[in-house]
């Protein structure tokens, strides 16, 4: 009798380890497709999911008194190819003093602000504010889409993301302008 019940003890604990076996073996098995499924797409969860990162060297754009307050030019950075086109705005005393009651002052230097000019929808040219009232945004002539001048953020139309603002320096002795990095992507934006 105890013969039988030893045996049948030793079936249910084997039947309990086999059980356990499979168990662990299912989920290592779905661990590694996990694995497999998610590493060819490993590049575009980072570009979603990281912070856009500052790039590009140092590099003088422009000095002081290049530009009147209330103007824009066109540099480039960081090369000199049409991708870097970038707009460097002067802003008035009044324009900085409504940038920081609005929130808006992160990039702004010295009255200075930059961002890269490539719109982030379909990479078309974004045109720079022209100075009037109606006109103090940056428009994309392409679908419409408009960015605030102090921030490069989306104010309407089909861009997804915020224009790629531009790093600034300004040397306070020669009045040199220096661009030091990047915030985002060309074409991509600030995401
Ligand atoms: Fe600029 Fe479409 S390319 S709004």
């Amino acid at each position: 009798m105890s013969i039988v019940g030893d045996s049948k003890e030793n079936t249910k604990e084997k039947a309990i380890e086999e059980g356990f076996t499979r168990r662990v073996f299912l989920t290592f098995l779905m661990g590694v497709s996990t694995v497999m499924t998610v590493t060819p797409f490993a590049p575009m969860i980072e570009y979603f999911f990281k912070k856009p990162e500052k790039r590009g060297e140092k590099k003088k754009v422009a000095n002081v008194s290049d530009l009147e307050e209330g103007s824009t030019t066109i540099v480039f950075f960081p090369g000199e190819e049409t991708e870097d086109r970038t707009f460097l705005v002067h802003l008035t005393p009044e324009e900085v003093d409504q940038a920081i009651s609005e929130g808006r002052d992160e990039f702004i230097t010295e009255g200075f602000v930059a961002f890269n000019s490539i719109c982030p929808h379909l990479q078309c040219p974004v045109g720079p504010p022209e100075g009037t009232p109606e006109e103090e945004e940056f428009v994309c002539p392409c679908h419409g889409g408009v960015y605030n001048k102090f921030d490069g953020t989306v104010l309407g139309g089909p861009p997804p993301a915020p224009l790629p603002a531009v790093t600034l320096e300004v040397d306070k002795q020669t009045g040199d302008i220096y661009a030091t990095g990047m915030i985002g992507k060309v074409g991509r934006g600030r995401v």
